[in-house]
């Protein structure tokens, strides 16, 4: 038997994610001392303030235990965190950007991703008889001034039409929708792909029981996710998202922002939907 995406389990997904992590990782920040202090203690004091206003019982304890242990064991701290904490570092950190609004980077990011563009244009690496509605992806990449940023830097990766990620479900091309893209003289750029599906999160996992347990659902609305990047000029972690969602308004990883919202028309030639969106970088914080 042939193993399909439909085959996904959430330790494979979070195994990869987990080495993909490990990989990227030079090692930890140079932390000072008081600063960790600070932040384990206020951390630490935050939970004793809930076990004490809840009366957590000792088998709720146990159960936070064994939960805990089991994240691990499906490697799943990154899904978990990227979920349920990646938003609010993102809020913090970008705050003072005066250009595009961004987003989580979330778990399923590949760095160096092949350059599938010539003078702008492109199309992403897909199958054959790749599903779903073929999308035209077309802006400019600008400074806060207004001036194109040519040669800017435009890395997209997406779910396929049922929801599912190249290198993190089995039986997908390794580079299946992610590749580069490097706009023109002008920051122009035109990416040809297809639609991506809602994805749902893994539900056979440590999170996923978290999910059921709360009696939550597993949904993200369907987004791109995009890095943009230009010399002098922060880097932009986006996703773009698509009007009608069912869960535009309760993404589990709360990360819809309406500033990252598509227009999507359809396409003047008939097949499929065209949209346009620019980005304007902000000036490297340092
Ligand atoms: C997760 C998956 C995503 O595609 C995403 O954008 C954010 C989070 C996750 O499974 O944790
Ligand atoms: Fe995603």
């Amino acid at each position: 038997m042939t193993t399909t995406e439909f085959d996904a389990k959430a330790a494979d997904s979070g195994a990869g994610a987990t080495a993909a992590f490990l990989n990227k990782q030079g090692g930890a920040a140079e932390t000072p001392p008081e600063r960790v202090s600070q932040l384990a203690t206020e951390v630490l004091t935050a939970v004793h303030d809930v076990i004490r206003r809840h009366r957590v019982t000792y088998p709720e304890y146990d159960a936070l235990k064994s939960w805990m242990i089991g994240v691990g064991q499906d490697g799943e701290w990154p899904l978990f965190l990227d979920v349920w904490v990646e938003h609010v570092v993102e809020d913090v950190n970008n705050a003072h950007h005066k250009g595009n609004k961004g987003t989580i980077e979330g778990p399923y990011y590949v760095p160096d991703s092949p350059v599938v563009s010539e003078n702008g244009k492109g199309t992403l690496p897909q199958r054959a008889d790749e599903a779903g509605t073929p999308l035209l992806f077309a802006g400019q990449v600008r400074d806060l001034d207004g001036a194109p940023l040519p040669g800017a830097k435009i890395e997209i990766w997406h779910a396929d039409a049922h929801g599912f990620y190249s290198q993190y479900a089995p039986g997908l091309p390794e580079w299946n929708l992610r590749g580069t893209v490097v706009a023109d003289g002008e920051g122009r750029f035109e990416i040809t792909t297809v639609r991506p599906a809602p994805y749902m999160i893994p539900t056979d996992g440590s999170c996923g029981k978290l999910i059921s347990a709360a009696g939550w659902h597993a949904w993200r609305p369907a987004h791109l996710h995009l890095k943009v990047s230009a010399p002098g000029k922060d880097q932009l972690t986006a996703q773009l998202y698509f009007p009608g969602d069912a869960h535009n308004d309760d993404d589990i990883a709360s990360a819809v922002k309406p500033e990252l919202m598509l227009d999507p028309q359809p396409a003047a030639d008939g097949n499929g939907e065209t949209v346009v969106y620019d980005f304007v970088l902000d000036p490297e914080t340092r």
